[in-house]
């Protein structure tokens, strides 16, 4: 839950972003199982996904866009006393992939853990780091999503396979005083449809085993109508929450930032919105969906391209595994 956050005022001093070179078409899907590009583009606006080659690990991209956002922020590794890193795909279940970036950056200062909520995890991680600020214990965050879906997904099942790609985005968070920073957040769970979108072997509920290989159970499932019909309707309803919370209207906004999961649910959840298509970020065409790297990614761009220009007011808004949603409302 949440409410208007007016004092002290915590924000975005640094973005950045990288993805790995590689790129996965729809063309090489149709190599790979039955599907074809018409299919991929009419169901889910996805054109191409970046792919991970096997030596590269989900720290490695998560270190590389969280020393971005630093130089971006003019901040020494050394000054970092906080990393989050939102992930599905850890490099491993222990130590974090947070511990890992943190050594390979030199940010020697820092306390340093995961987050798991999927693709809500850059979300909640920002919530979390913004509360530590506020509270005192920590001056400077590094919060990083990041993600190497294309490592997970059964390239045997078409319908989960065309959908995901890989990357990693990070801001760092400081308290601020310039008129920017967050206006609100609102983050919600409801583990009853767990079931719904898992990697359900390698835990302690399926530890890897023959079997669990034989049955593909290392591998992403996913109910996707019901998620679809799901995140429509919390990415929409929790979005309306934080702009309500910041006593606002999607008037206020400039820039709508939606989880990158499919064109149709974002152009859905932004009709559910009444916000038109040209105040809402798009890059799922060219990512597809990233996960918890999603929203820093699009942020990164969307300042890039100038979409996103200091003083303009986002509303950030995502959905994924667990289930999670959540929203933030900021200046940035
Ligand atoms: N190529 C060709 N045909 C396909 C493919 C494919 N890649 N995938 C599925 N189909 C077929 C199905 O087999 C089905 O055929 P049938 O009617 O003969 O049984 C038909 O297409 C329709 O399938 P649906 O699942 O009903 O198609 P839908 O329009 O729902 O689109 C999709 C499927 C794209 C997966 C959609 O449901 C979706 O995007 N869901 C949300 C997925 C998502 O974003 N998940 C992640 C969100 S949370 C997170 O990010 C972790």
């Amino acid at each position: 839950m949440g409410k208007y956050q007016a004092d002290p005022k915590v924000g975005f001093v640094g973005i950045g972003s990288d993805a790995p070179e590689a790129l996965l078409t729809n063309a090489d899907l149709e190599k790979i199982v039955d599907t074809s590009d018409q299919w991929i583009v009419e169901r889910t606006g996805i054109r191409t996904r970046h792919i991970a080659d096997e030596n590269t690990t989900t720290s490695m991209i998560a270190g590389r866009a969280g020393l971005k956002a630093l130089e971006d922020a003019g901040i020494a590794p050394e000054e970092v006393d906080l990393i989050v890193v939102g992930t599905a795909t850890p490099d491993m279940l222990f130590p974090s992939t947070a511990c890992l970036v943190q050594r390979d950056i030199g940010a020697s200062r820092a306390v340093a853990f995961d987050l798991s909520a999927a693709c809500t995890g850059f979300i909640y991680g920002v919530n979390v780091a913004a509360g530590m600020i506020r509270n005192g214990t920590h001056e400077t965050a590094l919060v990083i999503g990041a993600e190497t879906l294309t490592k997970v997904v059964d390239f045997e099942d078409r319908s989960t396979c065309v959908l995901f790609g890989d990357g990693a985005g990070a801001a760092v968070m400081r308290r601020v005083d310039d008129g920017s920073g967050i206006e609100a957040t609102r983050t919600r769970s409801d583990g009853t449809l767990a079931d719904m979108l898992k990697l359900p072997g390698g835990g302690s509920a399926a530890p890897a085993t023959h079997e669990t290989i034989d049955e593909r159970l290392h591998y992403i499932k996913m109910s996707g109508n019901n998620v679809f019909k799901a995140a429509v309707k919390a990415m929409s309803s929790i979005s309306q929450e934080a702009l309500d919370d910041a006593g606002l209207t999607a008037d206020d906004v400039d820039l709508f930032v939606p989880h990158q999961a499919n064109a149709r649910i974002i152009e859905a959840t932004a009709r559910k919105l009444k916000v038109p298509m040209d105040q809402v970020f798009m890059n799922v065409d060219r990512y597809g969906n990233t996960s918890a790297a999603s929203i820093p990614i699009a942020l990164d761009e969307a300042r890039q391209t100038g979409r996103l220009k200091k003083g303009d007011r986002v509303a950030a808004v995502a959905f994924g595994a667990g289930f999670t949603w959540g929203s933030i409302v900021f200046r940035y």
